[in-house]
């Protein structure tokens, strides 16, 4: 999976991911700049608090002289507070603007996510899985965003740490030596668990996205499974994945709550090495008390800092995977484009055409699905496309509005190769009504609008009169203003089929592309779509996938597309008297 990509930093790997991310920090450099300092002031300032151990023993506790004590008795607090005052100010700035800059940058990469896929052309869908695509901008950009925090933290933390060994050090270097020693002894056990605490997160992060697909599917394919009676099997299915993911959390957090004990035995190693030999040495007087406190101190605290590290390393590799992730889609081109000097396309004057067409799905094992096909539609003609399940009529019309261009052959209007066009104004003339209409989460009256910025309701309600939608849409409480929403499930495949009708004499597009619904309707609401569909047809040039004998006898023209080749033209008669494969389509089909 993805998600496995465990980027090496140290050798290169991530710099070119590190680079291109921090391009869309660049505008922000000065903020960030500006957090590097304050990370450096507060970096330094743990190391000015242990120093401070120093003199709090020796000029306070232990000296003689009572006077001198009392002065320092008076400074060092003050010296403490304004040392934690300062620490607090910087710390809440560093934080503050890191955060804000990481909001703005998410906020630039999400909407530059969501304007590159939209430009995608179809094929992406049909090749990448929905939740793939929801997860790289809702998850992947929120971890993208911790990268410079996490960064200026990097910064930070070892400072923290290197000022305070700087105090021990400078206190008694002999034992601060000894420590260090110890502590880079332990850091490998204590890493490897870190390792293992990052791969089982990840691995649960994998399964809950295969808990979540199943939920996905589960939910929108209700009535099948209820249909089936498949209910306690759906349930197995989910409780096996649930308890998958269980394990491999049970495993985390076993390596997880591990690592701090071992750490802490491990600190405990260093802290009994530090008070039976310290605590010789000051009994012997070689170091003073508030030396060995100071050092003490220091060496304390850099345990935090230590942890911190740690975290943040995982968070900036976190976030280089993430990027690579968004990056792949960002890079990913769309396989259909306007060419540089595209047209407006002009209104259609005489004939849309298909020119010895061959096509075949992108990828290795698909065969070609059109091999070879000609089409000629005249201006204000309707021509229905029949043949057998399979045979590439789908596949034809979607040629039309570009959702994919011909391998071989030419889509052409008057001639001109559509390519020639700019999509938007090749779409803009083409209204297209598929076999499962899909309606947005709004109003009736913005759903039959759809496309056009202000939605006219005069010209909504004409629309929906001659799609014959008027009627029904008026008995629901709120009429146009009615939301799809609200109305759930409540909508009948005929209803829905009439405000895609709708839809499409709302745009009032001079080319109609149709996918007749294969469902059958009920009589009564078969003929209210009929109806609304002969409105629709009426003087526009139409290619229509029929599946309805009413729309076949209406056609000025019938094809037959078999195994991707056009075998049939001609009138329904015709066609018929000629007993081929119209003849026993129709007997398989419409006879009754
Ligand atoms: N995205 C795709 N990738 C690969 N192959 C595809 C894809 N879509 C369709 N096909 C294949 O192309 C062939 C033609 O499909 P198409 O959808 O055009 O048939 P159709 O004539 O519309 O059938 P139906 O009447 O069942 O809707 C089929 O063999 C189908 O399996
Ligand atoms: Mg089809």
């Amino acid at each position: 999976m993805a998600n496995k990509v465990r980027i090496k930093f140290w050798k290169g790997e991530g710099w070119q991911q590190f680079r291109r991310l921090l391009i869309y920090f660049k505008p922000y450099w000065k903020l960030i700049a500006i957090a590097f300092v304050c990370a450096l002031i507060v970096g330094s300032s743990g190391g000015a608090t242990t120093y401070l151990v120093e003199p709090t023993m020796n000029k306070i506790f232990a000296n003689p002289d009572k006077d001198a004590a009392r002065i320092y008795l008076a400074l060092i607090p003050l010296a403490v507070i304004a040392i934690f005052v300062f620490k607090g100010i910087f710390r809440f700035l560093q934080n503050y603007i890191l955060r804000i800059v990481g909001q703005r940058v998410i906020r630039e990469i999400r909407n530059l996510l969501y304007e590159h896929y939209q430009a995608l052309s179809v094929d992406y869908y049909t090749d990448t899985n929905t939740g793939v695509m929801m997860s790289r901008i809702t998850n992947d950009v929120t971890i993208m965003e911790r990268a410079v925090p996490a960064l200026t933290n990097l910064f930070r933390e070892p400072l923290q740490i290197a000022f305070l060994a700087g105090v021990a050090i400078y206190m008694w270097w002999q034992m601060a030596l000894i420590v260090i020693v110890i502590f880079a002894v332990s850091a490998y056990p204590v890493a490897r668990f870190g390792g293992k605490v990052r791969k089982y997160t990840r691995r649960g992060q994998e399964r809950m996205g295969v808990l979540n697909s199943i939920l996905k599917e589960n939910f929108s394919g209700i009535r099948v499974i209820k249909a089936f009676a498949m209910e306690a099997y759906e349930t197995m299915r989910f409780r096996r994945e649930n308890q998958r993911l269980y394990e491999t959390n049970v495993k985390r957090v076993v390596f997880d709550e591990i690592s701090a004990p071992a750490m802490e035995a491990l600190g405990s190693l260093a802290a009994a090495a530090v008070i039976f030999y310290g605590g010789m040495q000051v009994v012997n007087g070689t170091i003073s008390s508030g030396e060995f406190f100071s050092f003490v101190a220091s060496m304390g605290m850099m345990y935090e800092p230590m942890k911190r590290t740690s975290r943040m390393y995982n968070d900036f590799q976190g976030a280089l995977g993430a990027s690579d992730r968004v990056f792949q889609v960002l890079d990913t081109m769309s396989t259909i484009v306007d060419e540089p000097d595209a047209i407006e396309m002009p209104p259609i004057r005489e004939k849309l055409a298909l020119e010895s067409v061959h096509f075949r799905y992108p990828g290795e094992k698909n065969d070609e699905v059109l091999c070879g096909v000609d089409l000629e539609v005249k201006v204000g003609q309707t021509v229905a496309i029949v043949g057998g399940s399979g045979s590439g009529k789908t596949t034809l019309i979607n040629f039309f509005p570009r959702f994919y261009d011909p391998n071989q052959g030419r889509v052409t209007v008057d001639g001109t190769d559509i390519r020639r066009f700019t999509m938007s104004s090749l779409r803009q003339r083409i209204a297209m009504v598929t076999q499962d209409t899909f309606l947005f989460d709004d109003s009736i009256r913005n759903n039959i609008a759809y496309g056009q910025s202000e939605a006219d309701l005069e010209r909504v309600v004409a629309a929906a009169k001659m799609a014959y939608a008027h009627e029904f849409i008026l008995s629901f409480p709120r009429g146009y203003d009615t939301s799809i929403g609200e109305l759930g499930v409540r909508l009948s495949g005929g209803q829905r089929q009439r405000l895609a009708i709708a839809r499409a004499l709302y745009k009032n597009a001079p080319i109609l592309i149709l996918d007749e619904a294969t469902s059958s309707l009920d009589s009564e609401s078969e003929r209210e779509v009929q109806r609304a569909l002969e409105n629709l047809m009426e003087g526009r040039t139409t290619i229509v996938i029929a599946h309805r004998l009413s729309t076949i006898r209406r056609a000025d023209r019938i094809v037959v597309l078999k195994a991707g080749q056009l075998v049939e033209d001609g009138s329904h008669e015709e066609l018929l008297a000629l007993g081929g494969e119209y003849a026993r389509l129709y007997n398989l089909q419409f006879q009754e």
